[in-house]
């Protein structure tokens, strides 16, 4: 595996390339869920990059920033495993070099739910990922949806800007008992990383209800109740939007939805998101016991 710490390194390998190319940008700190958007990028490209470069841009908190993992020896060794082709590894002045003053801002979606929360971050994801994809000319790269709003705002970013790559989303890979895999779960305590399963459970819950035919307002209502059992967990965000366009979901689930969850353990944000397709009309479920009334009139409630 060859290791590019300048843009011009990195363009001179991406030139001597004939093949389709795929890019994987990574903050570090790798574990089987970004390895699972490198083996997506090996099945469809003939040279895998992937990037480590733990982006200030998008940080709120120095502190956090200062606390992400670095676990760059064990990163290289996972990588060169799975047969990745180039690391690419810059400096944060060959990404932001000095006097640079150029953003990119989805200006609508990066304000909303986890934007509205973390000021800038999607701006400062945005941009790093746009001069990541022009350093690197990838065909095709590839985005985790547990990120679901990331994915979303890079997906219009590169529709708006005519950027020739390929966006690929890959369903989120998760612990066994159901935590999605996060290079923040190390942080958490003992007690918060057992805590923690409930952001899971509580989507299990969710999706199951809609399957079954519950209305938007029950759905909510389940996923809060599920997470406020749980006292170690402070929900930060719920936000239930249109596969699609992005808009808030506000009265009735009628197609394709990504339910949005963000709480804090100890102090560690964690984020996890479900797609749910709710059945259309006509073919909800059967009552339990239509069998026996199906001519009745429709019964009243008993008190
Ligand atoms: P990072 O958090 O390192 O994640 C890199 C990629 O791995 C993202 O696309 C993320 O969605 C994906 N990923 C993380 N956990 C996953 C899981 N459990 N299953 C599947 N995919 C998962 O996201 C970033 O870095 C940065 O914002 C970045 C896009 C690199 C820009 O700085």
């Amino acid at each position: 595996m060859e290791t590019c710490e300048t843009v011009v390194a990195m363009w001179r390998l991406r030139a001597s390339w004939p093949g389709r190319v795929a890019l994987v940008p990574t903050m570090g700190a790798l574990h089987a869920g970004h390895m699972a958007l490198v083996a997506e990028a090996r099945a469809r490209a003939e040279h895998v990059v992937v990037s480590i470069f733990v982006n200030p841009t998008q940080f709120g908190d120095p502190k956090d920033l200062a606390a992400y993992p670095k676990t760059l020896e064990a990163d290289r060794l996972m990588l060169e495993q799975a047969g990745v082709d180039a690391l690419f590894l810059p400096p944060v002045a060959e990404m932001y070099p000095e006097g640079d003053e150029t953003v990119v801002e989805v200006t609508r979606l990066s304000g909303l739910y986890h934007g509205a929360v973390r000021p800038g971050h999607f701006r400062g994801v945005s941009t790093v990922v746009l001069r990541l994809l022009n350093i690197v000319g990838p065909d095709v790269a590839m985005f985790g949806e547990k990120d679901y709003q990331q994915l979303a705002v890079i997906r219009r970013m590169v529709r708006d800007l005519f950027v020739p790559v390929e966006i690929v989303g890959v369903p989120t890979l998760r612990e066994a008992d159901g935590l999605a895999m996060s290079s923040r779960n190390v942080r958490l305590s003992p007690a918060d990383r057992a805590a923690a399963v409930v952001l899971g459970r509580a989507l299990d819950r969710a999706e199951a209800m809609v399957r079954d035919g519950s209305t938007l307002e029950e759905m909510v209502a389940a996923i809060r109740e599920t997470v406020e059992a749980e006292p170690r967990a402070s929900l930060r965000g719920l936000d239930v939007v249109d596969a699609e366009s992005f808009r808030p979901v506000v009265r009735h689930l009628t197609g394709r939805a990504g339910i949005m969850i963000s709480a804090e353990f100890g102090g560690v944000l964690l984020i996890d998101q479900r797609e749910i397709d709710p059945p259309r009309p006509g073919t909800l479920p059967q009552p339990r016991d239509a069998d026996t009334d199906t001519d009745a009139a429709p019964r009243e409630e008993t008190p």
